[in-house]
């Protein structure tokens, strides 16, 4: 007999995100991943049926996609504010904190979530965690200038960094930095080592995204979507 095909929970939760919060006229923030790519896609059929929508792309792999799929891309700095972003993560917590950055983009990411009203985050739930720091590492975008010493620095704040590489090199965000991935056992408090690591000279931004979420999309592996928001609305959303 052949077994079901489990349902591709990456794309039904892009679309149901792009379906539920993108209307015509808005100005809209793309996401940078694998989920995200989807959302992308969505957009780029809604945009062929007519809708007028401004976009900004949250990395160059993005932008890329973005106009394949037929979406025009605008520079963030010719945009008042993006009504709507919809975007990945690697960890959710129970108050919506987010661990994002092993796609590579936090720090453009994290500048399109500030100039956006409505951050939609889209995860199957294999990534909801109980505390951050539990499944996935930190990822930490530092100069290159003196790198080595930069790390030690953030080692100081109670973990193991290794550097991201590609091919035995360096991976080079767009932003021509190096990154760190930051293992630790848990965060326990995120928003005092947030406030660490902004202070560490070298240290360009780090991948912990607190209260930046307005609403979770998550798909269980049956590929049901449940909506929460920061709000405490909580509902499964119809395919
Ligand atoms: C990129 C990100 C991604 O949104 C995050 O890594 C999730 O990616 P994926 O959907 O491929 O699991 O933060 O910088």
């Amino acid at each position: 007999m052949v077994p079901p095909e489990s349902p591709n929970l990456k794309k039904i939760v892009a679309e149901a995100a792009v379906n539920h919060y993108v209307k015509d006229g808005m100005a809209v923030g793309l996401g940078t991943g694998s989920t995200a790519e989807y959302a992308v896609r969505r957009v780029g059929e809604l945009v062929a049926s007519g809708y007028e929508l401004t976009c900004v792309a949250t990395s160059l792999r993005t932008e890329k996609l973005a106009v394949e799929a037929g979406v025009k891309v605008s520079d963030l700095s010719d945009v008042d504010h993006l009504d709507v972003t919809i975007d990945g993560a690697d960890e959710v917590d129970p108050d919506l904190q987010l661990i994002k950055g092993l796609g590579g983009a936090l720090l453009r990411e994290k500048i399109v979530a500030a100039a956006t009203v409505r951050e939609i985050i889209i995860v199957d739930e294999s990534k909801l965690v109980q505390k951050l720091g539990t499944k996935s590492p930190l990822p930490v975008e530092v100069i290159r200038f003196g790198h080595a010493r930069t790390k030690y620095a953030v080692e100081r704040q109670g973990c193991k960094a290794t550097i991201r590489a590609t091919d035995g090199k360096p991976f080079v965000t767009d932003g021509g930095n190096y990154v760190y991935d930051c293992a630790f056992e848990s965060i326990e408090n995120p928003f005092f080592l947030e406030s660490r690591l902004d202070v560490i000279p070298g240290v360009v931004e780090n991948g912990l995204f607190l209260n930046t979420a307005y609403a979770v999309l998550s798909a269980d592996r049956e590929g049901i979507v449940t909506r929460i928001e920061r709000g405490g609305v909580r509902e499964i959303l119809k395919p």
